[in-house]
């Protein structure tokens, strides 16, 4: 069993599988990118299949995918089918920008993917070129609708930034409900040197909640552990989830850890420590040494993470490096 100092069990391992995207959101990145690890650097699918098989004897029980952006990883679907090959492992996730979903959604579908967490920040071509300093609104459409093809459980997440679109949230929760799918507002973190504008440009949750609840009645769902906390439009029926990672953080129900790219077990996005898994296998270490290691991750995590002390301390790298 994984459990940290605060008696919290870890059963939820978000996999980095690629620090490369072909985006260069405003949120996550500077303009000019970031320096990508050498490929020889970053993990092989059976070191990332071995590192999960370990977690999974630990009590790991859903994976997320995430990058950069994992899609730009080639034969992303072997690695999926490989993963699901793990007897503990039930939901395989993913967080993409869904620009080259068009090709990917049914091929992920059939290696054994079950959901898709689509960032969608605005519905205005123009306004999403800006965004992610790359002009792909219409493939990113259309991997959207490949997604539901293929059956994909399908969540958009919408990173709520003041000044950007602020004014788009009831066009986004409306388009967000025309595929069933729960839209989730997230406030806006500061992040390595991507911090762009950070005190104009948060908007806290209650804000994006207050905006919608003026045009609609939102009904609280029940909880049920997932950090965003959920809603549901009486009139209309659209779901949207509020992700308040600043103002009303969820770590006393945190259940993750994370593997970076390059195979460092880290135990919070928003906190500067790595045990090195990737060192572990690639100088011949056992198993016993892998759980080792995902052990002492375990213990390294912290109560909460600390972006709001008087001096706060952020993590030191992008988010594009360690996977959203
Ligand atoms: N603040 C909040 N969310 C972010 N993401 C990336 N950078 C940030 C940030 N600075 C999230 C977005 C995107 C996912 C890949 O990571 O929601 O959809
Ligand atoms: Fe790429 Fe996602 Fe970062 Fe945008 S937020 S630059 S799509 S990793």
């Amino acid at each position: 069993m994984l459990q940290d100092r605060f008696n919290r069990l870890i059963s939820y391992l978000r996999i980095s599988v690629t620090d490369r995207c072909n985006f260069r959101c405003v949120y996550c990145m500077p303009e000019e990118g970031v320096e990508l690890a050498p490929r020889a650097e970053i993990l092989s699918f059976e070191e990332i299949a071995r590192v999960v098989r370990v977690g999974a004897s630990l009590g790991l029980s859903k994976i997320r995918l995430t990058g950069g952006e994992p899609t730009v990883r080639r034969d992303l679907p072997q690695l999926v089918s490989m993963l699901r090959a793990i007897p503990q492992i039930g939901e395989i996730a993913m967080t993409t920008n869904a620009a080259l979903l068009d090709e990917l959604a049914a091929p992920l579908q059939m290696a054994g993917l079950n959901r898709v967490n689509i960032s969608l920040d605005t519905l205005n071509p123009e306004k999403a070129a800006q965004i992610a300093r790359r002009d792909y609104f219409g493939r990113v459409l259309a991997g959207i609708d490949a997604a539901r093809r293929a059956n994909l459980g399908l969540k958009f997440n919408t990173v709520v930034m003041r000044g950007l679109n602020d004014d788009e949230l009831p066009a986004l929760l409306d388009f967000a409900r025309s595929y069933e799918a729960q839209i989730r507002f997230i406030e806006y973190m500061p992040m390595g040197m991507a911090r762009f504008d950070e005190r104009n440009r948060l908007v806290t949750s209650q804000e994006t909640r207050a905006i919608l609840a003026s045009r609609f009645d939102l009904v609280p769902e029940t909880e049920n552990g997932d950090p965003a906390r959920g809603y549901v439009c009486r009139e209309t029926g659209a779901r949207a989830g509020f992700i308040s990672s600043m103002s009303d953080h969820f770590c006393d129900s945190c259940n993750r850890m994370r593997l970076t790219a390059q195979g460092g077990l880290r135990p919070c996005l928003h906190q500067n420590a790595e045990v090195d898994a990737c060192a572990i296998m690639r100088g011949g270490g056992s198993d016993e040494e892998l759980r080792g290691a995902f052990l002492e991750a375990a213990g390294l995590k912290w109560a909460g993470h600390r972006m709001n002390d008087v001096i706060p301390l952020f993590s030191s790298k992008e988010m594009v490096s360690i996977g959203g």
